[in-house]
């Protein structure tokens, strides 16, 4: 009011002081309704929550101007969240005060209109809303391995930029932790994809036959967008083992050893386990340390030792479930199926 006071004064200069005060105030009224008429009304966010927040409930603060600068006392407003899907309690919105609750993630809109006005005059305001943690896994070829550094990846679930973010600038400050017989490597760290996906080698001690490294992603190094801390998951963990000992591997069978000629291979003296028990014969291998090899894979191998089969493709060699009581997996068997007098000679 004193604002438009000054204004009127300055145009009829001349007008004596307590005409001025009365002819002010008439026009000051006045030109309120001319404005409210016109619809010039605007809405000034006093508060809202951040573009992207970590919030499920929020409150809005506003204030319905006319003109652009007086408060409108005698508006009709309505409020809308994400397009009247969301429930407005309309005392609050009236208020210039709304709570807003149990909001699901992701993007929202608040909208308020003054005075039942369809889209013009309507202010909206977008927003995000993200309350789950960013996390990332670990990841590689391979869980066992006799190398001497291995390839590691960390997959971001989303950008986790806020604070210090990913580094591994040194051993010592390396958000990727290394625990046992090996070191990261930081400069071999590579991004793959920024902010999402990296990668960066694992140096496995050399001095020792074997071993682990247990990794695990670092604590309290970034946040996402919308505040939320960096959290560890399951995946957030690996373990790696290393083995550089050599192969050694028993083949066992329950049947007798005999010392025999076979004619048909260079008439060569062999070892040979003979039987005419024909029923369940089953051959097992046994390795000194676990192999990460299936079944399949160890009878792929076995197969060329077989130097000799007969009758020819009739015998074979089924590979039994890795049993239960071999969690290691050092243990493979395999039944011999056959049909009629056969075969197997293994080399040695
Ligand atoms: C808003 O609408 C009501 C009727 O719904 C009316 O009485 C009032 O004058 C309007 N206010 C403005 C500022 O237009
Ligand atoms: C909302 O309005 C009521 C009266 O209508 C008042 O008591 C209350 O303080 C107001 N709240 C806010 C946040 O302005
Ligand atoms: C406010 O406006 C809405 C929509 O235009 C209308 O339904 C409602 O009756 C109005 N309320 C008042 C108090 O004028
Ligand atoms: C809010 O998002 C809607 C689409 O969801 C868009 O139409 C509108 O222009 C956006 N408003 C603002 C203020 O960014
Ligand atoms: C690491 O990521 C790259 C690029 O996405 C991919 O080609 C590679 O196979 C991944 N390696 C592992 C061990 O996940
Ligand atoms: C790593 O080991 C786990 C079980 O110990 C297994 O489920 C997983 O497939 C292995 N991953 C690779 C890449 O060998
Ligand atoms: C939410 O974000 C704020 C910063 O915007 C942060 O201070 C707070 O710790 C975050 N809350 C959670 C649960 O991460
Ligand atoms: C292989 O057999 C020998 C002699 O029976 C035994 O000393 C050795 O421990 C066995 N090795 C494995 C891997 O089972
Ligand atoms: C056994 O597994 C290793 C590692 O996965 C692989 O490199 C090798 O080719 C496998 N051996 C056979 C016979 O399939």
């Amino acid at each position: 009011m004193s604002q438009t006071s000054i204004m009127v004064y300055s145009e009829m200069g001349l007008l004596k002081l307590p005409l001025v005060v009365l002819l002010c105030s008439v026009f000051s009224l006045l030109s309120f309704i001319a404005l409210c008429d016109a619809s010039e009304l605007t809405v000034k966010f006093l508060e809202t929550p951040q573009a992207f927040s970590n919030r499920s409930s929020t409150t809005f603060v506003f204030e319905v101007l006319v003109g652009g600068s007086g408060a409108c006392t005698n508006c009709n407003i309505t409020c809308k969240l994400d397009d009247g899907s969301g429930s407005i309690i309309a005392s609050e919105c009236e208020n210039g005060t709304v709570l807003c609750e149990g909001l699901q993630d992701g993007n929202h809109k608040f909208e308020v209109c003054p005075n039942g006005s369809q889209g013009v005059g309507c202010s909206s305001y977008n927003w995000t809303v993200d309350t789950v943690p960013p996390t990332a896994d670990i990841t590689a070829s391979t869980n066992f391995t006799n190398a001497l550094n291995v390839p590691i990846n960390i997959s971001f679930s989303e950008p986790c930029t806020g604070g210090p973010g990913f580094v591994c600038s040194s051993v010592n400050a390396c958000n990727l932790l290394v625990h046992g017989a090996g070191k990261v490597i930081p400069n071999s760290l590579k991004i793959l994809q920024p902010n999402l996906q990296y990668s960066v080698l694992v140096g496995l001690s050399s001095t020792a036959q074997y071993g682990r490294v247990n990794l695990v992603m670092g604590k309290n190094f970034c946040t996402d967008s919308a505040g939320n801390k960096f959290e560890r998951n399951k995946n957030s963990y690996f373990t790696l083992r290393f083995d550089r000992r050599p192969m050694v591997v028993n083949l066992t069978t329950h049947v007798s050893e005999r010392q025999v000629v076979l004619g048909d291979v260079n008439g060569e003296t062999r070892l040979v386990r003979a039987t005419n028990n024909c029923v369940k014969l089953r051959i097992c291998l046994t390795f000194l340390v676990p192999v990460l090899n299936s079944s399949a894979e160890i009878l792929k191998s076995l197969e060329p030792k077989i130097l000799y089969s007969l009758p020819k493709r009739q015998g074979k060699l089924l590979p039994l479930n890795v049993s239960k009581d071999d969690p290691g997996h050092r243990r493979f068997e395999f039944m011999v199926r056959w049909f009629s007098l056969t075969y197997f000679i293994f080399q040695q």
